[in-house]
């Protein structure tokens, strides 16, 4: 497994990979990886001659009360799961090298970053579409694979890939969870034994709408307030949002009659935790 530090060397193990020919998979991610990163790479190992892995705390998708000077790093055992995942090459850049100073440049989407996680993280898409776009300029995959945990940053991936005209394959990967329901997330080290419980909200409310919806409920409105009174019920919860939405476009629903999104985001103490659901009423 090689490991490139800058950006330079990176692009350059790409270059001579695809003179051989090689095919690349690429798993972009923040570190302190986890079984829902791993499953990622698992996804993408059979598809392609080479899978490459970024490690890299993005500064510029962080809000100024977010947690980028706390965000948890174990690189050492990032690295070791990297390898028995079969990655190839792990770039591992610092910030200077991906944002030398005078760097003055931001992509930005016009529309989905405007829903969900979007409102209260108002430079947050900019700042992931932006790294996303260099991280692709610098590995030159055919292939990358986001999680559906994330759901609102892999429709601006879509979407990102289509507008900019990117030749790379988006693919995703569903949602890896503890046994308890529990969506993995580098962000859940950050709970105390109680708050771990509080966090099982989340889960639970999805598995709450699945079944109000198997029963006929129609009314978006009446699932999201049950939703809500629920998650109260657990201590040290602060609801985000609860969303009832349509998968494309992200806009809310008047009504259940197609597959619809649920998208949560909920406050455990500090901590920001995120998950959702495709729920199809025919099924
Ligand atoms: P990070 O939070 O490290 O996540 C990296 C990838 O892992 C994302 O595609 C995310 O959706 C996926 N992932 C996280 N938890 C998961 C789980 N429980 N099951 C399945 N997949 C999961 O997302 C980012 O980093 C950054 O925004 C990044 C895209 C790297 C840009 O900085």
């Amino acid at each position: 497994m090689d490991i490139l530090k800058t950006k330079s060397q990176m692009r350059e193990w790409s270059k001579n990979k695809k003179t051989e020919s090689k095919t690349i998979c690429f798993v972009p991610t923040m570190g302190y990886l986890h079984q829902g990163h791993v499953s990622l790479l698992e996804k993408g190992k059979p598809l392609c001659d080479e899978l490459v892995i970024s490690i890299f705390v993005n500064p510029t998708q962080f809000g100024p009360n977010e947690d980028l000077d706390d965000y948890p790093s174990n690189i050492e055992k990032d690295l070791d799961l990297a390898q028995k995942a079969g990655v190839t090459a792990v770039f591992l850049p610092d910030k200077k090298n991906i944002y030398p100073e005078n760097f003055q440049t931001e992509v930005k989407l016009q529309y989905l970053p405007g829903f969900l996680c979007g409102k209260s993280r108002p430079i947050h898409f900019a700042g992931v579409a932006t790294i996303v776009t260099k991280l692709f300029n610098i590995v030159m995959p055919d292939i990358a694979v986001f999680g559906q945990k994330d759901y609102q940053q892999l429709q601006i991936i879509r979407q990102l890939v289509k507008d900019l005209d990117f030749n790379i394959k988006i693919l995703e990967g569903n949602i890896i969870r503890e046994k308890n329901g529990l969506a993995m997330s580098s962000r859940n080290a950050y709970l105390s034994k109680i708050q771990r419980k509080s966090a099982l909200c989340l889960s639970k409310s999805l598995d709450l709408a699945r079944k109000l919806i198997a029963g006929g409920e129609k009314n978006p409105v009446t699932i999201k307030k049950k939703i809500e009174t629920f998650i109260e019920a657990f201590p040290e919860t602060i609801i985000e949002y609860v969303s009832l939405c349509n998968p494309e476009n992200l806009e809310d629903i008047d009504r259940i009659e197609d597959k619809i999104l649920v998208a949560l985001a909920v406050k455990i103490g500090r901590t920001r935790l995120i998950d959702n659901a495709l729920i199809n009423p025919a099924q």
